[in-house]
């Protein structure tokens, strides 16, 4: 090949490869930042109306709630919405709240998941008016005029009501090898810890803050269309932490598991992932970081120190 084409399509690989991704990480990562200050202050305004609305208003605050119902035990009865009226003045000011309540005082039938109600279990994912979210963390719309309508994540199979299968988002959480691999000790993990020094104990912060809830993976159209191959972000942002973990001896075998045209490639770095992440992390950035070691562009760091271990005694 010529010189200067040879360059030329050097360049060009390179702009596509690594620039572009940097480019849109820097984006998603502007609005990251910006939808967690936004979602800092919402709350805090959200907070401060519903305390001061709470206050001011004496009479029932009836809100509509508009939720999806499908049951498979009656196939007869198509899904369909179903409206309930819930008084806002005594309920709680998320949307998990106004779901228990409606279980609890109008219809015992309706099904969802949920569990510790404070954003860390990852069960009670839904999409919540047009956006996948956690209802535990996400505060009812006080405007009275308007329904807060709830469905399923969205291109999932349907269980009951709210309830989608997991099973397939779990497989490929799994495939990813989610723990720690090491060539020596194969057979004695049991008892020990290994240590790593505070900067590589950084580089996986943001990543392993992830609660598995399928906010983004459910949110992400490339994850919709090609949802059997495409390993989709929550599970490769957990293949990133592990690859970058400094005490994981395994990373080449990880990259070379989902080094295929569609494991992670079939991310085009739109980031709808990174905007629905409740727990405001970057599985877009993840993924970008994962394809330039994929491509060569950058290689996993040395740890700074040999992993001591420590045994329990
Ligand atoms: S950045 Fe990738 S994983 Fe995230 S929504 Fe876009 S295509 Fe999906
Ligand atoms: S990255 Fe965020 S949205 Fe995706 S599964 Fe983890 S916590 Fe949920
Ligand atoms: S109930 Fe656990 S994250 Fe919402």
């Amino acid at each position: 090949m010529h010189k200067d084409k040879g360059q030329g399509l050097c360049i060009l690989i390179r702009i596509l490869i690594w620039d572009i991704p940097d480019f849109f990480v820097a984006i998603g990562e502007k609005g990251r930042q910006t939808q967690e200050m936004d979602g800092v202050i919402l709350g805090q305004v959200q907070q401060a109306i519903y305390s001061s609305t709470k206050a001011a208003v004496k009479g029932p605050r009836i809100k509509k709630f508009s939720i999806y119902r499908w049951n498979p035990a009656t196939p007869e009865v198509k899904p369909h919405l179903q409206h309930f009226e819930v008084d806002l003045t005594c309920c709680g000011q998320m949307v998990l709240d106004a779901l228990m309540k409606i279980k609890n005082e109008c219809d015992g039938s309706l099904t969802f998941r949920r569990s510790c109600r404070e954003g860390i279990c990852g069960s009670c994912g839904m999409n919540i008016n047009g956006r996948n979210q956690l209802a535990c963390l996400s505060f009812i719309d006080q405007n009275l005029k308007k329904p807060t309508i709830i469905y399923p994540l969205p291109h999932m199979y349907v269980i009951k009501d709210l309830v989608v299968d997991m099973n397939h988002f779990f497989k490929q959480y799994a495939y990813i090898e989610p723990w720690l691999m090491r060539k020596e000790d194969e057979q004695t993990y049991c008892g020990i810890q290994y240590l790593q020094s505070q900067r590589d104990a950084k580089k996986m912060e943001n990543l392993y803050e992830c609660i598995l809830c399928a906010c983004c993976s459910t949110s992400c159209p490339s994850y919709w269309w090609n949802g059997t191959k495409f390993l989709g972000p929550a599970a490769l942002l957990h293949a990133y932490r592990w690859i970058i973990d400094s005490r994981d001896e395994y990373s080449e075998h990880r990259l070379r598991r989902i080094n295929d045209s569609y494991s992670v490639f079939r991310c085009h770095t739109i980031m709808n992932c990174t905007v629905a992440c409740p727990k405001h992390l970057n599985p877009g950035k993840a993924i970008a970081e994962i394809k330039k070691l994929l491509v060569g562009l950058s290689k996993k760091e040395e740890a700074d120190m040999p992993p001591a271990k420590l045994r329990k005694e």
